[in-house]
Formats: C-alpha cells, structure tokens, sequence
C-alpha cells in the first residue's frame, strides 16, 4: 500500500501542510526543528492512532489551537480511502471515512499500516517493560484490528478491578465483587495475552534473522514473552522457536491459567491494594546471547536489536500480504555502514519509504527518491543538490 496524499492541520509546529505522495523513496530533509518528524508522526498517527513520541494526544494539537486535524488517501491495490482524524485535547477523537464519520476512532485501524523505525525506539531495548508491551500491542493491533477492541476492554476493566482493590484494601468494598472482576479479568487478559503469544512466535524468528544481518559479529538474539501467569515452560520456549509455532495456547487455554493465578495472590493484591496478574504485568525479554540484552548490549548493539524488531514487524505484514508503509525518522545517522546497508536494503524494495534527515549525507546514496525541502512552515520539491521547486 502507499499513502498518496497527507493532510495536517494545526498538527504540531504546522498550521497547514501537505503533501502529494509516491511509491518508491520520498525523503524530507531540513534543519533540525523545521517540522520533518512532526509529519511523519502524523503519518504513524493515521495508522495507529498514536504517537512515537509521546503517550498522549494533547502535545499533538498545535500550541494555541483546539484541535489537530490529519488526513490521509490511502492506495491499496488500486483502491484508494480517505481517512481524517480529528484529534481533540481532553475530548474522544472524530474520525471519518471517505468524508463519512464513523463510530469509532479505531474503526480507521487497518486502512494505513506502517512500521516506523525511530531514534525513540532505543527505548524497545533499554525502556520499561512498558515499552515493549506497547510494541507487541501496536503490531498486533496493525496486524488484526479488532485487539483495538480487546485492548481498550481489557485496560476498562483492568481499571475497575484496581479501583475496586483499592477500596478493598481500605477494608471498605464487597469482595464477592471483585470474583466477578476476576472473570471479566481473566477472559479479556486471556484474549489479550494470547494474541501476544501468538505475535512473538511469528516475530521471534524474523527477528533473530534480521540481527544477524544486522550484527553479524555479535551473539544471537532470543524473544521470550515473560507472563505474570506461570504459563508451562513449553509455553514459554516455544516463543523462541524458528517457525514461528506454538503449541496451541488459546484464550481458552489460557483463561482458567489467569483465574487460578488471580485466586493464588488475592490477599496480597488487597492488602497492596494493585492488580499483580495479566498482561499489564508481562514484559517481552530480549535476550543476547546468553543474558538480558538490557543492560548488557551495547549502545550500537542496542540499536541494532530495536531495528531487527522494525524489520522483523515490517516483514511479518508483508508476509499477512499488506506491505505496510516504511517511516524512517532520522535513523541512518545513528547506524554503521553494514547496518545502514541492511536498513537501506529493505527501503529500495519497500513499496513506499517515507524518510526524515536533516542532511542529504545521511541519507544512503542508493535510496534516490523525490526529495521534499522542509523549511519554516513549507515543504517544497527539490533536488539533492538544494535547488528548490513549487510550494505545496
Ligand atoms: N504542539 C506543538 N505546537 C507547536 N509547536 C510544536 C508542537 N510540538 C512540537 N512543536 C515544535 O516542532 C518542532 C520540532 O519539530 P520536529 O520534531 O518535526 O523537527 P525535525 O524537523 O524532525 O527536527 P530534527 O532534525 O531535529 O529531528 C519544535 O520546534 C517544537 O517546538
Ligand atoms: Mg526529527
């Protein structure tokens, strides 16, 4: 697929901009701050109703302004959609579909899907097991929309039940209460933590390959999903393995597994007063070599481990038969001539690459596309060599 055209208003640094797009290699180049990842961003947004960047909305929506507002026409085998997003600090967003609105913003999920590799996602290897829960979230969610659906359920009641704890530790609710929130608990974490399962043994064998193309010299690397429920240890391994199966660990399966580990630490959740059990709790463990890549790794291995997670998400949805859009955001400066060969590698065949940087010279020589020149509140057609053409 390709986005052909983007839209921004009141998005970040930019009260109005647009874009025509192609196929192949566009790359927006500029002097820091002019607003190159803030349109890509725009483009993430589109495609995962969030940001790389931020965690919330509201630094989205142009200082000053009420609401940001993006639109995409989006190009699938010969098809094209418009999206628009109406993003409103404090308020749900507004989302329509060829002009028609639609109930739900996530209703969108699924018309644009990129994979955006960023300096940001140094973060998936050194961060919080927060980031990497968000990683597998999104991918899943890119990859079968409705664990929109599943996701937002489950954070519903993950919040009840917790409110819930919270009073009962104060020795103030009814427990029988909280039975029930453990079953409404465990049938969405189950849903939840299978869908994961299943993604980290459909990612764990591109990802190895693709770091060892990436960092031939280094030791291998190793995804293991680590639960809050004692899944058996063939669960756990499983995730390791190269083709990519598991044995069968469905949301049935797992839903009493939740429920029994509920009932095991009910006492010391109320006396806490937090909810110790279901995916909110998991991590995914990156393994190098034999040890934990964090705190280990290198800084160039540490890249090099975030960038097989994008290109291993990136080949997984060309496998589901949709070539996601590629997003780039100012990486190739930060990565070594073999890498930069990878990553370059996989642009020059991708469907469509949309880059940011902020010199030409970052950009490998082999990934001639169209070249926009972003400056002060423009984006303009130009050459490599900083001839400028028509405003946009
Ligand atoms: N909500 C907002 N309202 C107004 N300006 C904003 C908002 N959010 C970010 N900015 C401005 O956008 C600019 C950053 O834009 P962006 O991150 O896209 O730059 P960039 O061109 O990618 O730069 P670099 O080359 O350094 O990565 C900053 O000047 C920042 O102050
Ligand atoms: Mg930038």
């Amino acid at each position: 697929m390709h986005l052909r055209h983007l839209a921004v208003t009141d998005f970040r640094s930019w009260e109005q901009a647009e874009l025509d797009l192609e196929p192949g290699a566009t790359v927006l180049v500029g002097p820091n701050g002019v607003g190159k990842t803030n349109l890509v961003e725009a483009a993430g947004y589109l495609a995962t109703l969030g940001s790389h960047r931020v965690a919330s909305d509201a630094p989205l929506i142009r200082r000053g302004a009420e609401r940001a507002v993006v639109r995409g026409a989006v190009v699938h085998h010969g098809r094209e959609l418009h999206v628009e997003l109406e993003i409103t600090a404090g308020r749900a967003n507004r989302a329509r579909v060829n002009r028609a609105p639609v109930s739900r913003p996530r209703d969108v999920l699924g018309i644009l899907r990129t994979v955006l590799f960023a300096p940001e996602d140094l973060a998936l290897v050194r961060g919080d097991p927060g980031e990497r829960r968000r990683f597998l979230d999104e991918l899943l969610t890119i990859r079968h929309p409705r664990y929109a659906g599943v996701r937002s359920d489950y954070d519903r009641v993950l919040r009840q039940r917790s409110a819930l704890l919270k009073t009962a530790r104060g020795g103030r609710a009814d427990l029988s209460t909280l039975d029930v929130w453990d079953g409404h608990l465990a049938r969405t974490g189950a849903a939840l933590l299978a869908g994961r399962l299943e993604l980290v043994a459909a990612i764990a064998g591109p990802a190895a390959e693709a770091f060892a193309e990436v960092a031939p010299t280094s030791d291998p690397i190793a995804l293991r999903y680590r639960s809050s429920v004692a899944l058996q240890e063939g669960h756990l391994h499983a995730t390791t393995r190269h083709d990519g199966g598991l044995p069968a660990t469905n949301a049935a399966e797992l839903e009493p597994l939740l429920l029994d580990e509920l009932a095991r630490v009910r006492r010391q959740e109320v006396e806490r007063g937090v909810c110790l059990v279901g995916p909110h709790r998991d991590d995914l463990d990156l393994m190098l070599g034999p040890g934990p890549a964090k705190g280990y790794a290198s800084h160039g291995e540490s890249w090099a481990i975030a960038l097989s997670l994008r290109l291993a998400s990136y080949r997984l949805l060309c496998a589901d038969d949709v070539e996601p859009v590629l997003i780039l955001d100012d990486v190739f400066a930060e990565l070594d001539t073999r890498r930069r060969r990878a990553l370059a590698d996989v642009a020059r065949r991708a469907e469509q690459v949309l880059i940011t940087a902020a010199v030409d010279e970052d950009v490998p020589e082999g990934l001639a596309g169209t070249r926009l020149a972003v400056s002060g509140g423009s984006v303009a057609h130009s050459t490599r060599t900083g001839s400028s053409g028509a405003r946009q």
